[in-house]
């Protein structure tokens, strides 16, 4: 897909890749990019339409589907990560927490956009998923479950949008450069280059993306009696 002309909704866009999102969708030629957020403070990106948008709230949602009938590419950025054990005390609470924004809040999007990308003649969804889609480390339970999810239903929603011509892109990175992995003390991808990589896997219509050795890792060795899954590093 040639995203020049194009119009894009970006969900997260307030800080971290959901903004480095708008800024290069802009730089590259979109048409228009609506910048979501749940709080609009701060959200000053010029050329930008600022929509408030939180995607655990349907109501809300539905708002930003009626508010912006346009949409050719949905980005589902917005993401959720706390750390913690899946025997903790309030596991139970954060596995919700996760999935709701993670998993649900993807699936409310899809759901409530498809209409939209159908009447533009199919477009595109793009989902930000993860390496940890494919792992689970320490720490990681809660989140690495609702990514797991994600992906799974990324799977879905390709198939069952084939129909309507949608192009739904799962990508994978591994750490990248947000406040998201601010504790991480490991190598990170810049938002940039993750941002780039996947301009170009939607210029090539690519349905999935892996961003870094890491992922690459993981993925090959999914099929192997040793799988990177069943004792990570
Ligand atoms: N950073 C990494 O290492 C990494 C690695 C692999 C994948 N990812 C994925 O990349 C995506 C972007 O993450 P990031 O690194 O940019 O993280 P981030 O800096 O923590 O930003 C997360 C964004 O999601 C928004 N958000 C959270 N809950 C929301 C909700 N209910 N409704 C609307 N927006 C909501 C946040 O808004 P507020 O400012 O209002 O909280 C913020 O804009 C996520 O899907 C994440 O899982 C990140």
């Amino acid at each position: 897909m040639d995203i020049r002309g194009k119009t894009v909704l970006v969900t997260g866009s307030n800080r971290g890749l959901g903004r480095t999102f708008v800024k290069a969708l802009l730089e590259a030629g979109a048409g228009k990019v609506y910048a979501a957020a749940r709080d609009l403070k701060g959200l000053n990106i010029l050329g930008a339409v600022p929509i408030e948008l939180d995607i655990t709230d349907a109501a809300s949602v539905a708002n930003a589907a009626a508010t912006c009938p346009d949409v050719d590419v949905l980005v589902n950025n917005a993401g959720f990560l706390k750390y913690g054990s899946l025997l903790a005390e309030d596991s139970i609470r954060s596995l919700r927490e996760h999935f709701e924004i993670n998993t649900v809040g993807t699936l409310r999007m899809a759901s409530a956009f498809a209409p939209v990308l159908a009447r533009q003649g199919g477009g595109a969804i793009v989902n930000i998923l993860s390496v940890l889609s494919w792992l689970n480390i320490e720490h990681s339970g809660p989140y690495s479950a609702s990514k797991a999810g994600q992906w799974s239903l990324t799977n879905g929603l390709r198939n069952e949008l084939r129909a309507q011509k949608t192009l739904v892109i799962g990508v994978h990175p591994g750490y990248i450069d947000t406040d998201m992995a601010a504790g991480v003390q490991a190598s990170k991808t810049s938002p940039e280059v993750v941002v780039q990589m996947t301009l170009e896997a939607l210029r090539e219509s690519r349905e999935e993306l892996i961003i870094d050795d890491a992922g690459r890792w993981v993925k090959s060795t999914l099929s192997e009696v040793n799988a990177g899954y069943l004792s990570p590093t």
